[in-house]
C-alpha cells in the first residue's frame, strides 16, 4: 500500500514537471490570441513589428506599456509618445491582466520567432522556419534542471525498485 502511495506520488510528480508549459509555448498562445489581432513578429500590421523589441525597450518598458499604453504615454514617455504618433495615433488596448510572468513568456516567444525568421526574404512565408519544439537553451536551463531532475529521479525509482524485489527475492530463499 505505501508502495502504491509513493508510486502513485512519482508519477503526478514527473507528468505535472513534463507537462508544464515551457515559456515559449505560453507567450505564443497568448499572442496569438491576444495580439496577433495587430501585431506580427516580422511585419507591420496594425502596431508595430515587435521583433527585436526586447533591445529597444526594458523589459519593465514593454510590461508597463502593455497593461496600460496610454498611462505610459500621458506620462510623457518620450518613445512611447513617438511610437503612439507614428502609428495614427492608434491607442493599443490596455492588458491588465497579464501578469509580468505573461508578458516576459510573450517576449520569449518574439524572441523565438524573430531568430526564426534568419533569412529575411520578403516573401517569406511566416510559419514556415518555425522549429518544431524550441530546442532548449541556457536562458530556459530552469526547464533543462528540472528535466534532468526527473530523468534522474525515474532511473534512480528503478533501480530501488529491482533492488527491492531482489532482497524479496533472497528473502524469500533464506526462511
Ligand atoms: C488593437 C490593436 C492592438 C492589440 C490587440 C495589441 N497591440 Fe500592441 N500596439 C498597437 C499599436 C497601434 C502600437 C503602437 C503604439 C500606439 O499606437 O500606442 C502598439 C505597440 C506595442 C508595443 C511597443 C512596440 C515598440 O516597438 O516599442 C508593444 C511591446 C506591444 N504593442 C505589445 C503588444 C502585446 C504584447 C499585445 C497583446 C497582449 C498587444 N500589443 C496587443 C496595437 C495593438
Amino acid at each position: 500500500m505505501k508502495r502504491k502511495i509513493t508510486q502513485l506520488a512519482l508519477i503526478f510528480f514527473i507528468s505535472s514537471h513534463v507537462m508544464a508549459t515551457p515559456p515559449v509555448e505560453e507567450g505564443k498562445a497568448i499572442f496569438s490570441s491576444r495580439c496577433a489581432a495587430c501585431h506580427n513578429v516580422n511585419k507591420v500590421v496594425t502596431g508595430p513589428a515587435l521583433a527585436g523589441v526586447d533591445q529597444r525597450r526594458s523589459i519593465d518598458w514593454i510590461i508597463n506599456f502593455v497593461h496600460s499604453s496610454q498611462t505610459v504615454i500621458k506620462k510623457g514617455d518620450k518613445d512611447a509618445v513617438a511610437l503612439f504618433d507614428k502609428f495614427n495615433k492608434i491607442p493599443m488596448p490596455d492588458h491588465p491582466d497579464l501578469t509580468s510572468d505573461n508578458i516576459k513568456s510573450i517576449v520569449e516567444f518574439i524572441k523565438s520567432e524573430a531568430s526564426a525568421g534568419t533569412e529575411k526574404a520578403p516573401f517569406n512565408k511566416p510559419g514556415k522556419l518555425r522549429p518544431v519544439y524550441t530546442p532548449l537553451s541556457i536562458t530556459n536551463y530552469g526547464f533543462f534542471i528540472g528535466y534532468l531532475a526527473v530523468v534522474t529521479l525515474l532511473i534512480f525509482g528503478l533501480l530501488m525498485a529491482v533492488k527491492v524485489k531482489n532482497m524479496e527475492r533472497i528473502m524469500r530463499r533464506n526462511q
